[in-house]
């Protein structure tokens, strides 16, 4: 007698990948060992069948392997007990329990393969790893808006010939105050402007000022120099006010330098930063370090220097049409003698800007604190 399902394992693709169905079914071995019990060839189908199920790479695969073993239509099992009738009946019996069992056992391993590869596809989604998506652009960074506006600064001063001077945050007295002509009784020595690290000794510098004497005391004139930097004062903190800022101090030191020089410089200045239309006025004011000493004004940006707005005064210059945006004027004869040079022989302007003040005039930013805050919305916006 011909063995009526031989050749039962020919349909399957030798190339199918083998997984362990154990993990799968934990009653594999026993139902192997009951199979071969009863049929070599049904054991070493259901053997191979539970494998490749077990391995099927992915639910597409899966499908093949299930249809191939278990297809109503042409699978092996259908196939296998289609053939059943012909058999003698004591075989028949045997024959078709085996196949039955077998059937329904791949069945189980098919549908517990399924449910796990279900889950792996489930736990990337939740995860949100969609390895088909096209990448992401990445983040990339920028410079803060106050570096974006010192770099732009920078640019223009070296345009006109000035270099980059850097000193120190932490300085002494003598250099933030002392030999910058401040006399003795100055309020702004007072403890309550000046942070003070050795109460009057050394202080973080409230202005970046000091700068020129350090610049003076270890080079000859001629001399034009910027001085940017972080500054500190025992401010109360409010929308105007921070106790760190950033100034950008200019100092031109020559021979026969006037006061028009530094109105061009300024007028200069304030045309590349606010554009050619800007008005700008010179008001005298004083500063111990400069003789005479002036701020440079420039029409309020939110009024247009009318000074009022919809009819009401005008809540950012109060009323006077101007906001001031930097100090100025001629280097003081003093300042020259503490640093060893000769009035009589050399002349200079200096003038001292804040940097925040600047970009709020700019941009009509109502918030000085916004600039310490690093909220990426505030910060995106330049
Ligand atoms: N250092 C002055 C300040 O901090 C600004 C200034 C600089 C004024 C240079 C005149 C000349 O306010």
């Amino acid at each position: 007698m011909t063995a009526p399902a031989q050749g039962l394992l020919g349909p399957l693709d030798p190339a199918w990948e083998d997984g362990d169905p154990n993990p799968l079914v934990p009653e594999h071995q026993a139902r192997l060992a009951e199979l071969r019990a009863l049929d070599g060839e049904l054991a070493a189908l259901y053997e191979r069948g539970a494998a490749a199920l077990a391995g099927a790479p992915s639910a597409a695969t899966l499908k093949e392997r299930q249809v191939v073993l278990l297809g109503r239509e042409r699978g092996v099992l259908t196939a296998a007990l289609a053939e059943l009738p012909a058999l003698p009946v004591d075989i028949r019996k045997v024959r078709g329990r085996g196949l039955n069992l077998v059937k329904r056992w791949l069945g189980e391993v098919e549908e517990a393969r399924r449910r796990e590869l279900e889950q792996v596809a489930e736990t990337r989604a939740a995860a949100g790893l969609d390895v088909t998506l096209p990448g992401r652009r990445p983040w990339v960074g920028r410079a803060h808006v106050l570096a974006q506006v010192q770099a732009e600064m920078l640019d223009l001063f070296h345009g006109l010939g000035y270099s980059v001077y850097s000193s120190p945050e932490v300085e002494h007295e003598s250099y933030n105050f002392g030999k910058l002509n401040f006399p003795p009784d100055h309020p702004a020595r007072d403890a309550h402007d000046t942070y003070w690290i050795d109460p009057g000794q050394v202080l973080l510098r409230t202005h970046t000022s000091p700068g020129w004497i350090r610049a003076m005391e270890e080079r000859k004139p001629p001399l034009r120099l910027v001085f940017p930097g972080r500054v500190f004062r025992a401010e109360q903190v409010d929308a105007s006010h921070m106790d760190q800022f950033h100034q950008m101090d200019g100092l031109f030191v020559a021979r026969d330098v006037s006061m028009a020089d530094l109105k061009g410089t300024l007028a200069t200045f304030a045309r590349a930063i606010y554009g050619p239309q800007v008005r700008t006025r010179l008001v005298p004011i004083y500063f111990p370090f400069v003789e005479p000493g002036c701020q440079l004004d420039i029409a309020c940006a939110i009024c247009d220097g009318k000074g009022e707005v919809a009819g009401g005064r005008c809540p950012v210059c109060k009323g006077s049409g101007w906001s001031e945006l930097l100090g100025a004027g001629m280097v003081h004869p003093n300042v020259f003698r503490a640093v060893g040079y000769d009035p009589e022989e050399v002349t200079g302007f200096a003038f001292g800007m804040g940097l925040e003040r600047i970009a709020m005039a700019r941009w009509a930013i109502p918030e000085i604190r916004l600039f310490l805050e690093n909220d990426l919305r505030f910060l995106n916006q330049f």
